[in-house]
């Protein structure tokens, strides 16, 4: 969004993969790994911090994109006013059309408050050691009143939640594992990794991702065109 033509993404990294791990296959069931070959980013920081990146990027002739809690025009607004080039929405975009998360997920994180999510590093059959934010779940409450053991102490490690499936091939998805619900898994959804970054709060439909796009740079636009009148 905004006008942005290339640099890094700011983010409140999620997972931060480690690549020099194996894929966990403590119970039985093997997951597959699931770290991608992310760009190495900044450390998380908040957004006012950000400042300094971007004043530092400008007179680099580096545009820079801002990321991480931005749902709205409003902060699409103030990562452009702090010198950002543009912003990446990752969350608001789950709950578009379409988006492949399962529909059950796509509404609770409609439903959720920034209040209703979780981080931590819970969900790491596939992906150890790799810190996220989730929304609270049942999971979540079940290993919190365990007092939250470690890995292989946990309840219901071996507990196969459902399936995924990948055209012909299908495999089972375990209790904390990675996965999220998305295309090819069935199973119990509400169980399943419900990643989502505190930006639900502000997220509160479900609609195609281009109305997304169009009334996130209308607020923004009203909003920076309100703080500049005569632009
Ligand atoms: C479904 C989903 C999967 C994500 N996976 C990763 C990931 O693998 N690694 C990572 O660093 N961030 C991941 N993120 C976090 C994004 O980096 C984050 O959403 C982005 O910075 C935008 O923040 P926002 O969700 O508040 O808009 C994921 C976010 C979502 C919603």
């Amino acid at each position: 969004m905004g006008n942005a033509r290339r640099g890094s993404i700011q983010s409140p990294v999620m997972r931060s993969p480690k690549r020099d791990r194996k894929s966990d296959h403590r119970s039985g069931c093997r997951q597959p790994d699931l770290r991608a070959d992310l760009p190495k980013g900044p450390a998380a920081r908040t957004r006012l911090a950000l400042q300094r990146d971007l004043d530092g990027s400008t007179t680099a002739q580096v545009n820079r994109g801002a990321a991480g809690g931005i749902a709205d025009g409003r902060g699409l607004a103030a990562a452009l006013a702090l010198g950002a080039a543009g912003a990446a929405l990752g969350t608001r975009f789950l709950a578009s059309v379409e988006c492949g998360a399962d529909a059950e997920y796509k509404h609770g994180i409609i439903r959720a408050t920034a209040a209703d999510t979780v981080h931590g590093t819970l969900f790491d059959f596939g992906w150890p050691d790799a810190p996220h934010r989730v929304l609270r779940n049942s999971v979540v409450d079940e290993w919190e009143r365990a007092g939250r053991p470690p890995t292989g102490q946990r309840p219901h490690e071996d507990e196969v939640i459902g399936e995924m499936h990948f055209g012909n091939v299908s495999m089972p998805v375990q209790r904390y594992a990675a996965f999220p619900a998305g295309t090819g898994f069935r199973g119990d959804v509400e169980k399943t990794a419900l990643y989502a970054g505190q930006s639900c709060g502000l997220v509160n439909d479900l609609l195609p991702a281009a109305d997304i796009v169009a009334q996130v740079a209308q607020q923004a636009d009203a909003i920076l065109r309100g703080l500049n009148p005569a632009g």
